[in-house]
């Protein structure tokens, strides 16, 4: 069955400019008052391209809403202690705010230890064990971006989540797992799914909102997907092209997918700006905070 209306797109990068635009009213309002701006330390490990491109951008968007922000460098061959005690530098540093490791770190580096040294208040990317308690128990705390992010961009198109029935294809600590705790704070109606589930097509197809965090392109087909549900589509994955060009996809096939769904993720541009729309509100809400702005 498709739909009869046309697909709406759930346009990732408008929201994360308006955002950006919120956060750089309130952060040059602060700075006008005589404070400082706030601080993002961004720890990047080795030269993986895909992650220097990332941090690109995230340098970027912080120079954008009035964010300084600090670059830690280190070559691929740096020890776990050089960086564990760059971390800590940066836990006592007074104008850091938010610290972001990017990730994924060379395999000699424990992920685990790194992102716990991280001072719970500064963990801008909201992945710290502290601050998943928080989230598990429903008290304030950071928030991990991907997830955050997907709640700010369905808030934004007004796609009701109190009672509405969700499923989360995925349930890594970065995405599946808090994206449904978030959900069900929300008051939505939760399913998670992952590689053990049995006929994920027929519990897909139970979605009003679908969020898929799979990791695998074009996974989720649109015979999946119930007619008028609202589809987040997290995957990213690049692809070289026969002309010697490049293509992304994400983990849902757009095509057939956006005949079926009433709102759907585009990728690029969907849930990607998002992601770094919420690391610059994590680090603005530290900011506030630690300056007991709030
Ligand atoms: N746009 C962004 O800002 C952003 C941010 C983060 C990630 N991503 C992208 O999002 C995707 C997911 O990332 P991730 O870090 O969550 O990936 P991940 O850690 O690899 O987790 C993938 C999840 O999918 C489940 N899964 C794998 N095969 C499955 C199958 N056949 N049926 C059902 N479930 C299956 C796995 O289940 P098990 O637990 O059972 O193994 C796992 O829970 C990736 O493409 C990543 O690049 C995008």
């Amino acid at each position: 069955m498709t739909n009869t209306k046309a697909v709406e797109i759930l346009d990732g990068k408008e929201v994360a400019k308006s955002v950006r635009i919120d956060l750089k009213k309130e952060v040059a309002a602060f700075t006008a008052a005589g404070h400082r701006a706030p601080g993002l330390a961004v720890v990047l490990v080795g030269d993986n391209p895909a992650s220097e491109l990332y941090v690109r951008n995230k340098i970027k968007a912080c120079a954008k809403v009035g964010i300084e922000s600090f670059l830690r460098r280190f070559d691929k061959d740096a020890t776990e202690e050089q960086v564990l005690e760059c971390i800590k530098e940066l836990n006592q540093s007074d104008t850091v705010d938010g610290i972001l490791v990017q990730l994924p770190l060379p395999g000699h580096l424990s992920e685990e230890k790194i992102l716990e040294e991280i001072d719970p208040n500064k963990d801008a990317d909201g992945l710290h064990p502290y601050n998943l308690g928080c989230l598990t128990a429903g008290v304030a705390g950071l928030r991990p971006c991907t997830p955050a992010g997907i709640i700010t961009l369905l808030d934004f198109y007004k796609v009701p989540l109190e009672g509405a029935s969700a499923v989360v294809i995925g349930r890594s600590q970065l995405v599946g797992k808090p994206a449904a705790l978030l959900l069900l704070e929300r008051n939505a109606t939760v399913t998670i799914c992952h590689s053990r589930t049995q006929n994920l097509d027929q519990v897909v197809r139970q979605a009003d909102i679908l969020v898929v965090a799979v990791g695998r392109s074009e996974f989720v087909p649109g015979s999946w997907i119930k007619p008028g549900a609202v589809v987040v589509d997290v995957g990213i994955h690049y692809h070289k092209t026969e002309d010697g060009g490049s293509k992304i996809t994400g983990d849902v096939e757009f095509g057939s997918a956006s005949e079926v769904a009433g709102k759907i993720s585009p990728v690029p541009g969907g849930v990607g700006p998002m992601t770094v729309a919420q690391l610059l509100a994590n680090t603005v809400w530290s900011y506030k905070r630690r300056l007991n702005l709030d």
